[in-house]
């Protein structure tokens, strides 16, 4: 292999499922870049080793993925901003022999509806159902982007508090039983959870109270258009699915490693659609 070979990786456990060697694969061969993107299965006691050997090769950096981004987020030596804020890191790169830990969850969030809903966030009045990691990186999404109201919905009540308490300001939190109300002045629905992804439990709302100009979106892209999707376009609402996010976050940790800002095309998605 030649010495100015870049290589990067995804670290998870399992990582088998894991999209991003195709997508990052298919960026490298569009620039015509002499680069490596690979898999790394690595098992949680044996992650720490592997970050603390990371610095020695052969890698530029990589993702981290499941069970990996918390871990990944404490012993990194740098963080960026949305790390710090979302307590996670999903991508990791070196400045100056220090191992840098980001996340490109949020990036990727808002670049997706920016690119398929314009105009998405001048509601400005976000309902997030879900309060695990995503939804973390989805509120630190829309603070970034000024939502003035931000309504975070979970089964455990108690899961939104803490995250309407770590992000302050205009944030909510409620029990699903306040949907239909909270739904009548929505702007932006996002789902957050896994319902709806396939082998999951279906995400069964009634969308009926929602506003002609919403916009809905998914953070699960198996299938591609979930229930909850397919019941906003049945209601000729603009929608936004998770694949987008899923393109969009990879586009800062490619352009770190390979020095090339990649394009999210339609080209692009018809691939990975192929290997959904
Ligand atoms: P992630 O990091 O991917 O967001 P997570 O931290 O496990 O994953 O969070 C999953 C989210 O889906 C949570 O908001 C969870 O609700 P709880 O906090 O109440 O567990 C939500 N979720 C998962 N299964 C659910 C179900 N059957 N009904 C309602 N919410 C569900």
């Amino acid at each position: 292999m030649a010495e100015d070979t870049a290589r990067a990786f995804v670290c998870g456990h399992p990582v088998a499922h894991s999209r991003s060697p195709l997508i990052h694969g298919y960026w490298l061969q569009e620039h015509g870049i002499a680069g490596i993107y690979e898999r790394q299965d690595v098992a949680p006691e044996a992650f720490e080793t592997f970050l603390r050997n990371l610095a020695d090769g052969p890698y530029v950096g990589g993702n981290v993925t499941i069970p990996h981004k918390q871990t990944a987020h404490r012993l990194v030596d740098r963080r960026d901003e949305a790390a710090e804020i979302i307590g996670a890191v999903n991508t990791l790169w070196f400045e100056n022999g220090r191992l840098c830990g980001g996340n490109t969850d949020a990036y990727g969030f808002a670049a997706n509806l920016d690119a398929t809903a314009p105009g998405w966030a001048e509601g400005g009045v976000a309902t997030v159902l879900g309060a695990g990691g995503a939804g973390r990186a989805v509120v630190h999404a829309l603070r970034e982007r000024s939502m003035r109201d931000i309504r975070i919905v979970n089964r455990t009540v108690a899961r939104a508090e803490e995250l309407a308490h770590r992000f302050a300001g205009p944030t909510s939190a409620h029990g699903w039983e306040a949907l239909p109300d909270l739904l009548a002045d929505t702007t932006l629905l996002v789902n957050t959870t896994s319902l709806g992804m396939a082998g999951a439990a279906p995400l069964a709302l009634d969308l009926a109270p929602l506003p002609a100009p919403a916009v809905v979106t998914d953070i699960v892209y198996v299938p591609l258009e979930t229930p909850l999707l397919a019941a906003a376009s049945q209601r000729g609402l603009r929608t936004a699915d998770g694949l987008g996010m899923l393109l969009h976050q990879a586009v800062p940790g490619f352009e770190r490693w390979f020095g090339v800002r990649p394009q999210v095309t339609p080209a692009l998605r018809d691939i990975v659609v192929a290997d959904l």
